[in-house]
């Protein structure tokens, strides 16, 4: 059978060799330090699985409304107003099946062939694929380390074209927990007054932010930038819940009922008992929940960036948000280290996971080639382990 053109356009994830190699060698019984998680390594917290149990036992085994149940588009709206000062009816979110799934099917909802969509660099290496899915050309804004990785006004107003359908933004980021000031959102937010300009805010390392980081909603700033916006968001990075397969989208209402149509056709409703857990989740026992982890990958990130400083020929900024540090290694580009030559973050992750036995993503696929992706969603023994096996690789 022949492979459609759409399916032979999405590349291979240029992240899973490295992940894929890790598993081979644990496999093999290396001890094999993992930095690549994109997952909280707690459990997700008891008062949701229980509801979820009792959801099944109660006989919460059929379909719902493909949008989700009434029940847990209300929950999404009460928290995006308690958490987030926005006014959405029920009708105006989605409940999507991931946050991921929210992307895609957003991205299917109101982009055409043709559509220019701005995409920040480093981005997430989904919004790439999506944004091609769904006919539309990826127009990447560039960002580097003296400016922490964010956009100015100034560089929005200059990529903006006729063709410009949408702007992704993602606060705190994957990969680098970098994080939007108020201020900085609300100087780009007037940019895109009086522009046909949408925007696809990614909101779904909100409640992991560290330090005197501020989090607000894009929606939240104006009445012109809620009127433009999607709000994306899902439970499975603040409730450790990536294997429930939940997350949600609220928007403009035509927006809203045109993802719900194509959500009609296909998949249909998110897991319905999943469902029951994630009004749980969102219920009052939600902070206390979150507070616990949050406080966790404060001080994990904050010991993994200083480590990761000490190190030769290695920078890196203090995350602001999310769990990953990602550093520049590329001082240690051009090296040979034990045998292997080293002319990018491809080569260095490769080199680093057969000598060293440790495991990062390479920052190529997130359109940062000069950097590395590693994640502190694991315990303090196990960055410190890794990146004394990282020092001394270096230090060869
Ligand atoms: C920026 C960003 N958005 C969305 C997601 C989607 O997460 P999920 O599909 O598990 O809800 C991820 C997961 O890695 C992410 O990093």
């Amino acid at each position: 059978m022949k492979i459609s053109q759409r399916a032979q356009s999405v590349p291979p994830s240029a992240t899973i060799a490295v992940t894929a190699r890790a598993k081979e060698l644990k496999a093999q019984g290396v001890d094999v330090v993992g930095f690549g998680a994109g997952e909280p390594d707690f459990d997700t917290p008891e008062y949701i699985k229980e509801a979820a149990i009792k959801a099944l036992k109660d006989g919460k085994t059929k379909y719902t409304p493909a949008a989700g149940i009434i029940e847990l588009r209300k929950a999404v709206a009460q928290k995006l107003a308690r958490d987030n000062g926005l006014k959405y009816a029920p009708e105006q979110v989605v409940v999507n099946i991931g946050g991921k799934h929210s992307v895609y099917e957003a991205m299917q909802a109101v982009l055409d062939p043709g559509d220019e969509v701005l995409l920040p660099r480093p981005y997430w290496v989904t919004y790439p694929e999506a944004i091609k899915l769904a006919g539309a050309v990826t127009k990447v804004i560039e960002t580097d380390k003296a400016n922490s990785y964010k956009i100015t006004p100034e560089q929005l107003k200059k990529a903006i074209t006729p063709k410009t359908a949408m702007l992704v933004l993602n606060s705190p980021s994957n990969p680098g927990g970098f994080m939007y000031t108020p201020d900085e959102l609300r100087a780009l937010a007037q940019v895109l007054e009086g522009t046909q300009v949408g925007v696809m805010s990614d909101e779904i390392y909100e409640k992991l932010i560290y330090g005197d980081s501020k989090f607000i909603s894009f929606a939240a700033l104006s009445e012109d930038a809620y009127n433009r916006t999607l709000t994306l968001n899902g439970l499975s990075k603040a409730f450790s819940m990536t294997g429930w397969r939940l997350g949600y989208t609220a928007g403009p209402l035509d927006v809203i009922k045109a993802m719900c149509r194509l959500q009609d056709h296909m998949t249909s409703n998110p897991v319905t008992f999943a469902q029951y857990g994630a009004i749980a989740a969102l219920g009052p026992e939600a902070d206390a929940a979150v507070e616990k982890m949050r406080v966790e990958f404060e001080k994990r990130g904050k010991f993994m960036a200083e480590r990761l400083n000490s190190i030769d020929g290695i920078t890196c900024a203090e995350p602001t948000g999310a769990f990953y540090c990602f550093p520049d290694i590329s001082a240690h580009f051009g090296r040979t280290i034990g045998g292997a030559q080293i002319a990018d973050s491809m080569e260095f992750a490769t080199a680093l996971l057969e000598q060293a036995n440790v495991a990062l993503v390479p920052g190529a696929p997130f359109g940062c080639g000069d950097n590395a992706r590693l994640s502190f969603a694991c315990s303090m023994e196990q960055i410190t382990k890794g990146l004394d096996r990282l020092e001394k690789w270096l230090a060869q």
